[in-house]
């Protein structure tokens, strides 16, 4: 197996931090993934395209690099089927199928990451989300040292969710996903950006507006390092909403099934007076709130030191804890971030 010793993460991770590992191993067979249990005792990441992945220390952990390439589609009566390699470019996949007349994945158009990291946070926007064409997951399993699949139904996605975060945590290595696409289909246009569309559009054209709408709101990180949304939308019960709302009676707010309703960070981060604020080489960017991105910074920890600035801020107006999306990765391997010490003087 391919693996490579003392290597910077510099150009692995879109938050460009510095971070050495000790070892990065690429697996790309089953072979390779039943050494890795032997040959790996302390812990360690499993990596995609690092970019949602904020490396807080000069030493990062031992790194696992699955390397499953591939694309097969196998095309039924009313569907298409199509089974990716999880190191394969998820954006790449979209302009794959689209360009093969298999519509559906044109809202989640260039979402930066690979497609085995997809499932993990079940990737999702403009009114589309992965678990939305998911069939299953194929995975090692790290513990069992065997290949497992799981169906849609048990990857338990939800918001930015699935059991790769939760019960199987950095346990579970994704090699393959299958998607699966109906044929007829139907623009989805629910996104206010979208509304204007006509329901004659095609995919393509849906595909176009939705990399015309994120290259206007969100930083390229090939140009300012930046790993997206840095937190999640928090999602508050009815009753701590109405409190808001009669504070802040403008606020964005979007109900769900349950007696919850979701916030959008990015205005709260806004109205906490921070869009734009700058520090230490890291920022609050200035188009949208909830992407925080590194403007000269090789440390990690000045990030974690300005999304806990933000965090508290946003507390402090409007009594909302928000959660990161983003994953903090120390030597030790994957921290909490309420867990990670910040030195004052950064803030
Ligand atoms: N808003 C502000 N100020 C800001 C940013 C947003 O007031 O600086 C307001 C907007 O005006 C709007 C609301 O907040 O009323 C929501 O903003 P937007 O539609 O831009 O989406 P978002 O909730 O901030 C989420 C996803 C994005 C995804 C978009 C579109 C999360 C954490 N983020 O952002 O995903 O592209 O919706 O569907 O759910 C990502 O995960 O990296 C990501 C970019």
């Amino acid at each position: 197996m391919l693996s490579k010793q003392q290597l910077s993460l510099q150009t692995r991770n879109s938050f460009n931090i510095n971070a050495i590992c000790p070892t990065i191993y690429f697996p790309s067979s089953l072979t390779d993934l039943q050494l890795l249990t032997r040959v790996i005792t302390t812990p360690f990441y499993i990596l995609g395209e690092g970019s949602n992945t904020l490396f807080v220390e000069q030493q990062a952990p031992i790194i696992v690099k699955p390397n499953f390439l591939g694309i097969s589609v196998v095309e039924l009566a009313e569907h298409y089927q199509v089974t990716v390699g999880a190191a394969e470019n998820w954006h790449a996949l979209v302009s794959y199928c689209l360009e093969r007349g298999i519509n559906g994945l044109e809202n989640l158009a260039l979402i930066p990451g690979s497609v085995g990291a997809a499932p993990i946070q079940n990737i999702g926007a403009y009114g589309v989300e992965f678990a939305d064409f998911c069939q299953q997951v194929e995975y090692f399993d790290m513990a069992s040292a065997s290949l497992h699949c799981l169906t849609a139904e048990q990857c338990q996605f939800a918001y930015r969710n699935s059991i790769f975060k939760t019960s199987l945590r950095n346990q579970a290595i994704i090699t393959q996903v299958t998607l699966v696409f109906a044929k007829k289909w139907r623009a989805n246009l629910s996104y206010n950006g979208l509304g204007h569309l006509p329901q004659t559009v095609t995919a393509k054209e849906v595909m176009q507006q939705v990399i015309h709408i994120r290259q206007k709101k969100l930083p390229d990180p090939a140009v300012i390092p930046n790993a997206g949304s840095f937190f999640k939308n928090p999602i508050v019960s009815s009753t701590e909403f109405s409190r808001i709302q009669q504070l802040h009676p403008t606020i964005p707010n979007y109900p769900q099934d349950d007696q919850q309703v979701k916030l959008a960070a990015g205005w709260l981060i806004e109205q906490a007076g921070l869009k734009g604020y700058r520090k230490k080489g890291v920022g609050v960017h200035e188009h949208q709130a909830l992407v925080l991105v590194n403007y000269a910074s090789e440390n990690g920890a000045d990030i974690v030191a300005l999304a806990k600035y933000v965090q508290q801020q946003v507390l402090t107006k409007f009594d909302v804890l928000l959660y990161p999306e983003v994953r903090m990765i120390t030597a030790q391997g994957e921290q909490n971030f309420v867990d990670l010490a910040v030195n004052d003087e950064s803030k």
